[in-house]
């Protein structure tokens, strides 16, 4: 292991179709969920090590976003590098300069925790790799996935291709709550280049954070049959995966993105994520689907923002129907074109 050096990992964002709504224990998920990762949206994060003469009592770092000094992400990593420290013996050896970057923007309705948190955590894995001993490939990303959890929940589900399920689940043998695995066998051919299309409706800040949101769950009414749900979707989804049935899935998805949101608004206290222009996006696609026969539908995440998912053979009428009849509702006309992505690359400098 070299003295000083560099390692950089990009990582996707991912969006989920079964959500993950509700946590205990230390980032551990009440519901088994299932995202996939986009391919358009990705943080990339560079660390750059250089060994002390001695070994420090404090965890050294500097934190730069999109080339600036952070004070504010930079005491959030180095509490995560402080998690980190039961994991990884080599991190008060060095001082750490890190550097991150998004290739979209800040509260675009992309959950930028989910990519950051995994390339950090890759990073982290790497250097591990390097002084320890090199896992192999499946273990490397495991690891990954279970340290990108302890950061932020959703991210463990953006460390591999296609699509990833969280979370212990009957139907998934390897399934559980401490990483995410990837569900990439059986996915029929209809959700090749998957898209997700994300109409940016509302770029302010959340009124309420995921982890507010999570911890209500705790005391909801309707918790109990939220989990059952979820598990049943989660049964479903397999299902339509693999055999294709788009009509399904559909209902599925949308059936998820409402009820997240209904969660939300019942919960105690009450809080509403939409913006009037979420529901007249809805209403859209729900006529724009009626009258054309397309397989155009939407999800939503903790935001106001709507995630437009469609197969490849209706995407030209789509974006047809975004610019001609969704634009006005998106703030200074922006959106944003993913579609199922490959998952982590790490960049040789
Ligand atoms: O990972 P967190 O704590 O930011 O929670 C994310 C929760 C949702 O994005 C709303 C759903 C999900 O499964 O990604």
């Amino acid at each position: 292991m070299k003295e000083q050096g560099k390692i950089v990992w990009q990582c996707p964002s991912n969006i989920a179709l079964v959500k993950y709504w509700g946590k205990r224990g230390n980032q551990l998920p009440s519901n088994a969920s299932v995202s996939f990762v986009l391919d358009n949206a990705h943080t990339t994060t560079s660390i750059e090590y250089r060994k002390h003469n001695k070994r420090s009592s404090d965890i050294e770092i500097e934190f730069y976003f999109d080339g600036k000094l952070k004070e504010s992400f930079s005491n959030r990593v180095l509490k995560y590098f402080e998690e980190m420290s039961t994991h990884f013996n080599f991190l008060r050896d060095y001082h750490f300069k890190i550097d991150t970057e998004n290739n979209f923007p800040h509260s675009s309705g992309i959950a930028s925790s989910a990519s950051a948190m995994g390339a950090l955590s890759l990073g982290l894995c790497s250097m591990d790799s390097m002084i320890n001993e090199p896992l192999g490939e499946k273990d490397f990303f495991q690891k990954a996935s279970f340290l990108a959890r302890l950061g932020s929940g959703s991210a463990c589900r953006s460390l591999y291709e296609g699509f990833s399920l969280w979370g212990k689940h009957k139907d998934f043998k390897n399934s559980s709550d401490e990483y995410a695995i990837p569900i990439n066998d059986n996915i029929h051919s209809i959700y090749n280049n998957f898209k997700d299309t994300v109409l940016l409706l509302h770029k302010g800040e959340k009124e309420v954070s995921s982890s507010a949101g999570h911890e209500l769950i705790k005391n909801h009414p309707f918790r109990d049959n939220r989990f059952q749900e979820a598990g049943k979707n989660i049964t479903r989804l397999k299902k339509v995966l693999g055999n294709g049935d788009l009509q399904e899935f559909i209902e599925i998805v949308e059936a998820e993105a409402l009820m997240l949101h209904a969660l939300m608004m019942t919960s105690s206290p009450a809080f509403i994520l939409f913006q009037p222009n979420t529901i007249e996006v809805i209403k859209k696609v729900w006529a724009f689907r009626k009258e054309t026969k397309s397989q155009l539908m939407f999800t939503l995440d903790a935001g106001a923002n709507v995630h437009l998912l469609y197969p490849e053979y209706d995407e030209e009428k789509v974006v047809e129907f975004i610019k001609n009849d969704l634009l006005v509702y998106c703030e200074n006309g922006s959106y944003i074109r993913n579609e199922i992505g490959n998952g982590p690359v790490q960049i040789t400098t």
